[in-house]
């Protein structure tokens, strides 16, 4: 008859091993269920907003551009000849911010020079084409609305979401 072991201790070097053993193995189920629980329920990706609410027409003189939303939507409102557009202040030579000079009636890129007409035409220094135009409409309550997110090049600018048709108020001076 085999005498019972003594243990001086409650937890043996086997079982201080066999404990670790699980933990680790614990841990490694724990951390994968949580990487397949986040592949599940993955969020979709927040996307910025790209439309805003411009005012009224009427808050846009004939023969006016109007640079408010430039620094929160990069965005001009020109009304003229009977038209309204959104013209989005993006460079089409390296992507600067043109500013609108007023005196002589033009968007002058800052970065290095190009000068655009009131409808975003190109017509001095190295960008290759005109500037592009925001989407641009009329709410049921004859609210105006851009968005940043859909724009046209000057192929497009014919298609309605280019320009609106406005009433003329008289030409500002
Ligand atoms: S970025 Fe406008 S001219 Fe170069």
């Amino acid at each position: 008859m085999t005498e019972p072991q003594h243990r001086d201790h409650l937890w043996g070097r086997r079982d201080w091993l066999t404990a670790l053993g699980w933990t680790a193995i614990s841990g490694a189920l724990l951390a994968g269920t949580a990487a397949f629980g986040r592949l599940l329920f993955r969020r979709a990706p927040v996307e910025a907003p790209t439309q805003f609410h411009a005012g009224r027409p009427g808050d846009y003189a004939a023969g006016t551009v109007s640079d408010r939303f430039v620094k929160t939507w990069r965005v001009f409102i020109v009304h003229e000849q009977g038209q309204l557009y959104a013209i989005f202040g993006r460079c089409t030579h390296l992507g600067c911010t043109p500013r609108w000079y007023s005196r002589e009636s033009k968007f002058k890129c800052p970065c290095h020079g190009s000068g655009f007409d009131t409808a975003g035409v190109n017509f001095e220094g190295p960008a290759p084409r005109p500037l592009e135009r925001a989407r641009v409409w009329l709410d049921d309550a004859g609210d105006l609305w851009v968005d940043v997110g859909q724009r046209y090049s000057r192929e497009n600018w014919g298609q309605p979401g280019a320009r609106l048709r406005v009433v003329s108020t008289k030409e500002s001076a």
